[in-house]
């Protein structure tokens, strides 16, 4: 493990020459500024966009009743910023590239295309009834008209929610009913690889006997027929065909919502975190700019999902707000072989690539020749995101991916901040492997000990928490606002907590050590446990489970399930028994959820007034057999043995 000083790894000259910001003086006086005059550094980032009335004030913030404006007063459209002024200004340029599933094949859409589907597309919303304010559910493949679904929403304020489409049909349900969507969007089918996810026939399994939506749209991606539902079901292109491509934009106030995105957290239900027009736009924005240090001509590669924040602020809104081209991929880092990523980015000539360490970990298994036989002269910048990137893993993005040439970036934050909080800026921050760095301009990291006291100066480690509001910060989870204060500033007030741990070193830079609640990151995606526990409980055999996270050299971290099962079904076959509980759970809540362990046993460790002890199973399944806590405490201490047994990993 790399120690904090031994490797800084300095700007590179060449990059430093263009960069938006070339020293780490000029970063550290501008975010003094940042801290010092908010309303000046936000006011200047705002005018970026194109309002078509300007904010009259730039913050409104109230930490006790987490109450959040930004921008206020301020009127504009997303669209008019993502799209329209750029098919004015640029109307050639590539807007997306997209990199179909299949090797080899690629389709431009420029600015004016763009400009023409979104406007249709947004047509075809208002003749299904969408209205501002309505919520529509986005549950597409990585196809353009997913793009074009959150900008037509936008084009006239209804509210998207993307439901990630690797999500089942029971979790595709859940966010229909609770955002009230109407209109729910979606397509035949999903090529993935070598595979193909059925997002109609899920869909309709969500929708079954639910009145609540009116209308589902439905993209072909392929030619494969699908059933369609007369009177709620209605081809995507058909539609399309009878609306022209103009839709004047909605004027939007700062503060309208623009959109929901579910996410987990600590309890069995995910919450719905909400984003509103301002605020999230001018910090898409201005991370995009700073962090990727955009240069008029960049292609810029997201590998993640629109599915997921990531998508949405650094696929999406981030690149189109700043008119840069964004590659849409539609396939997966290692479909059909570990080269494919490099394949894309000689073919499309990416110039900034932003990954997950999770990806990364799967392609260095593969070994460095899928790499090293792609040319990758057109990149000059790399980025991480999603979860801690272990100092081995981002000393092979820098030497094998960028061959020594190419910052990288690694980007904290979360859905509820909206973009990136702390991260290097390429041309200025050294950067250490591991670390996140140093926070972005405006945004105040405080670590706090358990009893909620700051820890002041460096070398000190707590929970990782924000003293100020910022510009992207969700306003709220969706129809459930003391939940949002309960999370998030409740424990801490009026500090917000980010459910994380975290170092900050002798220099000053954070390092992110994991989550510090009931989360769990796996491949970069969070995972409630209780939302796994509730799968399993709900299979007819279990009688109790209790979810825990263990190290995984692919996943970051794994999933690792304990269960008790009811006596009738003691006779079931222990390896049919966790075939069926895994397949539960890949049913009640998608593939990314499927426990990699499920341990049978015969009780629970337990206190005597009933608490599970989690912290004990989470160290059996992460192999450890010492330190355990003190078995007395156990109501039965007999079953410390069985776990001992059969809970510690396999060799
Ligand atoms: O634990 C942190 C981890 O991912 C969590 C947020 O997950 P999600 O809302 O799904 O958003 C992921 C993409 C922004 C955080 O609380 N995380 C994210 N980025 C990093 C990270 N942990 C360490 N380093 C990062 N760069």
């Amino acid at each position: 493990m790399a120690t904090d000083t031994d490797s800084l790894f300095q700007p590179k000259e060449a990059f430093r020459r263009t960069a938006h910001v070339k020293s780490l003086e000029e970063y550290q006086r501008l975010y003094r500024q940042s801290l010092e005059a908010p309303d000046a550094f936000w006011g200047e980032q705002a005018r970026q966009l194109t309002w078509f009335h300007p904010p009259e004030s730039i913050r409104e913030v109230n930490e006790q009743a987490a109450d959040f404006a930004w921008f206020v007063g301020g009127k504009l459209n997303v669209t008019v910023n993502c799209v329209d002024r750029h098919a004015k200004a640029r109307p050639d340029k590539a807007a997306i590239l997209w990199a179909k599933n299949t090797p080899g094949e690629y389709e431009t859409i420029t600015f004016r295309d763009l400009a023409h589907h979104v406007n249709r597309l947004a047509n075809v919303l208002k003749a299904h009834g969408v209205r501002k304010g309505d919520r529509v559910i986005v549950y597409l493949p990585m196809i353009p008209e997913l793009v074009y679904s959150l900008l037509a929403c936008a084009r006239i304020g209804a509210v998207h929610s993307v439901v990630f489409a690797g999500f089942s049909a029971d979790s595709l349900r859940e966010r229909v009913l609770d955002s009230g969507a109407k209109v729910v969007i979606t397509a035949n089918e999903g090529p993935r690889g070598p595979k193909s996810v059925a997002t109609k026939a899920i869909t309709d399994e969500a929708l079954d006997g639910l009145a609540q939506v009116t209308s589902v749209l439905v993209a072909r991606r392929t030619p494969k027929e699908v059933p369609m539902r007369e009177g709620r079901d209605h081809w995507l292109d058909v539609e399309a065909q009878k609306h022209r491509g103009v839709c004047p934009a909605e004027w939007m106030d700062a503060e309208d919502p623009l959109f929901i995105l579910y996410t987990s957290g600590s309890t069995g239900k995910p919450k719905g975190v909400l984003h509103t027009t301002g605020g999230y736009l001018v910090y898409a924005n201005t991370t995009f700019r700073y962090i990727f240090d955009t240069q008029p001509d960049d292609v810029h590669f997201c590998t993640a999902d629109v599915g997921w924040v990531t998508g949405h602020s650094y696929l999406v809104y981030g690149p189109l707000s700043t008119g840069t081209t964004t590659v849409l991929f539609e396939s997966t880092p290692t479909w059909p072989d570990a080269s494919r990523l490099w394949q894309v980015v000689d073919d499309l000539k990416a110039t900034t690539l932003y990954t997950a360490p999770t990806a990364l970990r799967s392609l260095i298994k593969e070994g460095d020749s899928f790499v090293t036989k792609s040319s990758r002269k057109s990149l000059r910048l790399l980025g991480s995101v999603g979860e801690p990137i272990n100092p081995e893993v981002w000393r092979w993005f820098h030497d094998v991916v960028g061959e020594g040439r190419c910052p990288v970036v690694d980007t904290w934050w979360q859905t509820e901040t909206g973009g990136i909080l702390i991260a290097p800026l390429p041309g200025a921050t050294p950067a250490k492997p591991g670390s996140a760095t140093l926070p972005f301009f405006g945004v105040e990291p405080v670590l706090v000990d358990e009893e909620g006291r700051k820890l002041e100066g460096n070398g000190v480690s707590g929970n990782l928490c924000l003293a100020r509001s910022w510009p992207g910060q969700a306003r709220t989870l969706y129809g459930h606002h003391s939940r949002f204060v309960e999370t998030y500033y409740a424990r801490f007030l009026p500090l917000y907590f980010t459910g994380d741990g975290c170092r900050r070193d002798e220099d000053g830079y954070y390092w992110i050590t994991g989550r510090v609640d009931d989360v769990l990151n796996v491949s970069g995606h969070r995972l409630g446990t209780a939302e796994v526990e509730s799968a399993l409980v709900a299979h007819e055999a279990v009688a109790e489970a209790a979810v825990v996270g263990f190290p995984h050299d692919l996943k970051g971290t794994g999933v690792c399930a304990f269960v008790t099962v009811k006596p009738d079904f003691l006779r079931t076959p222990d390896e049919k028994m966790v075939g069926s509980l895994r397949e539960q759970v890949r049913h009640v809540i998608g593939p990314i959820a499927t426990p990699d362990r499920v341990v049978l046993v015969s009780g629970l460790p337990k206190t005597r007034s009933g608490k599970i002890l989690r912290r004990m199973l989470r160290k059996i399944a992460g192999g450890e057999t010492e330190n355990l806590g003190d078995a007395s405490t156990l109501a039965d201490p007999a079953v410390l043995d069985e776990l001992l047994t059969k809970g510690l990993p396999p060799t």
